[in-house]
């Protein structure tokens, strides 16, 4: 598949999807959204592909934010499509994936670029990294999940504080917050990702997808997150993975997963 403004690549049971647009910092327009959404479908469907790591070209951003230059002249209808239509394309898409996906922030990652950190299922970043949702400063709100996810992760508190001051937050910061998971080098970065992929990629794909399932139902209005966890606990029993995993430890192996 060619994309105009993302590469994608699978290597070793790792695709990872490089968002290209550095002379604009990688800033999200309308395409660029939708080249991701189809990427990240093509890598969730391939069966060779294991974990997804998502990350920014060049050595200053992830993503500096939504394309402000696409959005400036909109009335209040098309911005509230463009949320709709963002959220369903791209975050809640990847968040929801069966497919764990691990954002590598290896530098700015504002606006609709922390959201698309946030959707992913953990981060990782480098110590040049800055975080922050700067919405207010222009007159707007996150819209692409931001006012959900970052309480989820930080607080709501903290998150109160990062949205209404629309500053940015360093990577150490981010880690003492718990919104990175990890703080590295930036020649670093990308290598330590593969490593903790490489580490998931022995697990179980299908076990891994209903423990994203269950987790996220935890965010989910309305849902017990409980029951699902029942539920996709029975499930497993029912699975060749589940024969597998059991089988290898009783007989002192290695598994040997199927796969998906
Ligand atoms: N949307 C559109 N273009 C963006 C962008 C965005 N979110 N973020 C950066 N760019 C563009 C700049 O307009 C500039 O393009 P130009 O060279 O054609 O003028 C280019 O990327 C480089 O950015 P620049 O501002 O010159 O880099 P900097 O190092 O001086 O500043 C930032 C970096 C990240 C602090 C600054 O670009 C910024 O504040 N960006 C917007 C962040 C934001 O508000 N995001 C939330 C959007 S809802």
């Amino acid at each position: 598949m060619s994309y105009n403004n993302i590469l994608s690549e699978e290597n070793n049971g790792i695709t990872t999807i490089t968002i290209n647009r550095p002379k604009k910092l990688n800033a999200l327009n309308r395409e660029t959204i939708q080249e991701l959404h189809e990427a990240f479908n093509h890598a969730d469907s391939d069966a060779d592909t294991k974990v997804i790591i998502v990350t920014g070209s060049g050595e200053k951003a992830f993503v500096a934010g939504a394309d402000i230059s696409e959005f400036s002249d909109f009335d209040v209808s098309k911005g509230t499509q463009l949320a709709a239509k963002g959220q369903e394309l791209l975050f809640n898409f990847v968040e929801n994936l069966s497919t764990p996906v691990i954002a590598a922030v290896n530098g700015f990652a504002l606006g609709g670029g922390l959201e698309l950190a946030m959707a992913a299922h953990f981060r990782v970043a480098s110590d040049n990294a800055k975080l922050g949702l700067p919405e207010v400063s222009l007159g707007v709100i996150p819209g692409y999940g931001g006012t959900q996810r970052l309480p989820q992760l930080v607080g709501k508190g903290r998150a109160m504080e990062m949205i209404m001051t629309a500053g940015m937050i360093d990577a150490n910061k981010a880690l003492s917050y718990g919104l990175v998971n990890h703080v590295t080098t930036q020649d670093e970065l990308l290598p330590l990702c593969e490593k903790i992929a490489a580490k998931i990629s022995r697990n179980s794909t299908v076990a891994i997808s209903a423990a994203i399932r269950a987790i996220n139902a935890n965010f989910k209005d309305g849902v017990d997150g409980f029951s699902v966890e029942v539920q996709e606990f029975g499930n497993c029993f029912g699975t060749d993975d589940f024969e597998e995993g059991t089988t290898a430890f009783l007989q002192k192996r290695k598994a040997d997963f199927p796969g998906k």
